[in-house]
């Protein structure tokens, strides 16, 4: 039996396991998926000892991805590099390799709910680890152009710096949040805004035919104010099941269904 496992503080609550086997029944692949608790001054030597086990892959999540993307030395794809975290993980030749699969999740998840990418203008508002982890597999998805919107304008700026090898020339640009204006395919919420008291508020002036938070399981003051114009919303779960059907198609070769968690 393949040994897989998510590895987290806390994992307790981790749905992993649940989608994962579910992946394995419709794809016909036998294999274990654990959860894995490791100790805060301990997340390398538990790595270490699940691969020198037999382990064939690990998902990293919260707070051990930078930690994961530090352990694969410069073993990682585009999209990891990126990203500064890293949340699949598997050995080659005795060696740990690192991939992120946030961005194609949020990707499969957009397509599973029929949200057109092509030649489509999104906004992302955020310019934290959240933005960096989905960019790349947007911006391969083909979308015409990706405005980063921030609060904090110096730092969606220095993001699109960062990001402009990576780029078509004209495909990224950063703007501060209060002046995003015009009418735009789709807005996606990277921020940590619904964790505070107030949520994020966008501009009145914003026009926008589809919205996503990426967070789940809070209220969304973005998503509610979205729902008052009519517009679809989503949340992050299905980018949950999708950047775990990545990480599957990543390990075995296979891309499964994307289903309702
Ligand atoms: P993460 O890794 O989750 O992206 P982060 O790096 O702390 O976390 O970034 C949080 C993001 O949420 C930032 O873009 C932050 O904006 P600033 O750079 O201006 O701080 C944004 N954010 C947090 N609370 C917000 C709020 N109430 N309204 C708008 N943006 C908010």
């Amino acid at each position: 039996m393949q040994k897989y496992a998510v590895v987290g503080n806390p994992i307790a609550h981790s749905r992993s396991p649940e989608i994962h086997a579910r992946f394995a029944a419709q794809t016909g692949i036998a294999l274990s998926y654990q959860r894995l608790l490791a100790p805060l001054d301990a997340f390398e030597a538990v790595v270490v000892a699940f691969f020198a086990g037999g382990g064939r892959g690990l998902n990293v999540t919260v707070p051990f991805k930078e930690q994961a993307f530090q352990l694969c030395g410069d073993r990682l794809t585009d999209r990891a590099r990126v990203a500064g975290a890293v949340n699949t993980l598997w050995q080659h030749d005795g060696q740990l390799h690192g991939d992120n699969t946030d961005g194609e999740g949020l990707v499969n998840d957009l397509k599973r709910l029929g949200w057109p990418l092509v030649g489509k203008q999104l906004v992302i508002v955020g310019a934290g680890g959240a933005t960096r982890g989905v960019i790349l597999p947007l911006l391969s998805a083909g979308v015409a152009s990706i405005t980063i919107a921030n609060r904090t304008l110096s730092r969606a700026a220095e993001l699109v710096g960062d990001l402009a090898p990576y780029s078509q020339p004209g495909q990224l640009s950063s703007c501060a949040l209060s002046s995003l204006q015009g009418q735009v395919d789709l807005v996606i919420n990277a921020t940590s805004a619904s964790l505070g008291a107030d949520g994020l508020q966008l501009p009145e002036s914003l026009r926008y035919d589809h919205a996503y938070e990426m967070a789940y399981g809070k209220p969304s003051a973005f998503l509610e104010a979205a729902r008052l114009r009519g517009v679809p919303v989503a949340d992050g779960k299905g980018m949950l099941v999708g950047q775990a059907a990545e990480a599957f198609r990543v390990w075995h070769g296979v891309l499964p269904q994307l289903f309702d968690l």
